[in-house]
């Protein structure tokens, strides 16, 4: 009988899923196979030729078969990489995307600049991963986060709390800025955002592993995908101290149109957009006050 080690099964499985089209085949590869062996990825390589007995075949054979069928590779092993912090997930979250990084590192940066402990507000939490990074980086400060899902709240708080975090991020449910109403204090220094924002048309248009695994709430955002961030522009003004920052996380078109919807409100005195690593147009912070 054929004796599967470490190193055959990468190779068969790249294989494989390139066939099946998948994204990144071979990471996929290394991920599932280092989920299934309970070890880390470096040590595939270690043990190259290692055989890996049948029980543990038999789970990665049925992991193969989803990812095959472009279930996303962060669904299968329950968990994947933001800001360097791992964030456990499931299908009633969006996977955190690498360009949200971009918006915990400006709120990071503007945290560290303001006197402490300052107040944040995460609204569309999901996994609750902007919340985790934010508090794991400025752990003087203190996140409020909410989500309409109570199924997202429940994944954000077990990342909340296994990130030793359960002290400094409060996780509330309802719409919007809704769950704040029975907080004694209802104003914050920062409000971060990655809304839904994905338009009509796109919705259809989406890759496979997103369109058939992620949650709909979570992508869509009206036909033309600026619903959140109207409703947000329309409430925000009690919310936000007077020397506040509002910071959202944009689709690369979204840019001159969310820029008018915050600058039409009057409530700021300035309005950035800023490109991500791709130079898309990915975040804009509106200001109270001029820095
Ligand atoms: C794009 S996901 C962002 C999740 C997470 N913050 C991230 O960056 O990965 C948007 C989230 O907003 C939530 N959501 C959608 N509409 C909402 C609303 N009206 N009020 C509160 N949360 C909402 C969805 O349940 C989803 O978890």
């Amino acid at each position: 009988m054929e004796q599967w080690t470490i190193g055959k099964l990468l190779t068969w499985m790249n294989g494989y899923l390139t066939d099946k089209g998948v994204d990144a085949p071979r990471l996929s590869a290394e991920l599932l196979l280092s989920h299934v062996l309970n070890c880390k990825r470096i040590e595939l390589y270690t043990d190259f030729d290692r055989p890996v007995e049948a029980a543990r075949l038999e789970q990665l054979r049925a992991l193969v078969k989803r990812c095959a069928e472009h279930e996303p590779v962060a669904y299968l092993v329950g968990r994947c990489e933001f800001y360097s912090l791992e964030i456990r997930v499931n299908r009633s979250c969006l996977i955190p995307r690498p360009e949200t990084e971009l918006l915990v590192e400006r709120a990071i940066d503007w945290l560290r600049r303001r006197p402490q402990p300052a107040s944040v507000l995460d609204l569309c939490t999901g996994s609750g991963c902007i919340a985790v990074a934010v508090a794991k980086n400025v752990p003087e400060c203190c996140v409020i986060a909410t989500d309409l899902s109570d199924q997202t709240l429940s994944i954000a708080d077990e990342n909340v709390k296994a990130h030793g975090l359960g002290e400094h991020v409060r996780l509330l449910c309802g719409d919007l800025f809704d769950p704040l109403a029975g907080l004694d204090e209802k104003s914050f220094d920062l409000i971060v955002a990655n809304p839904p924002y994905v338009t009509s048309a796109e919705m259809e248009t989406l890759d496979r592993n997103v369109k058939d695994y992620e949650p709909t709430p979570a992508l869509h955002g009206g036909v033309d995908g600026l619903d959140v961030y109207r409703r947000i522009a329309d409430q925000v003004g009690p919310f936000l101290k007077a020397n506040g920052a509002l910071m959202l996380e944009i689709g690369y078109t979204q840019g001159p149109a969310v820029r008018a919807l915050l600058e039409a409100t009057a409530l700021f005195a300035e309005v950035t957009v800023e490109k991500d690593h791709a130079s898309h147009d990915r975040i804009v912070t509106a200001n109270r006050q001029t820095a």
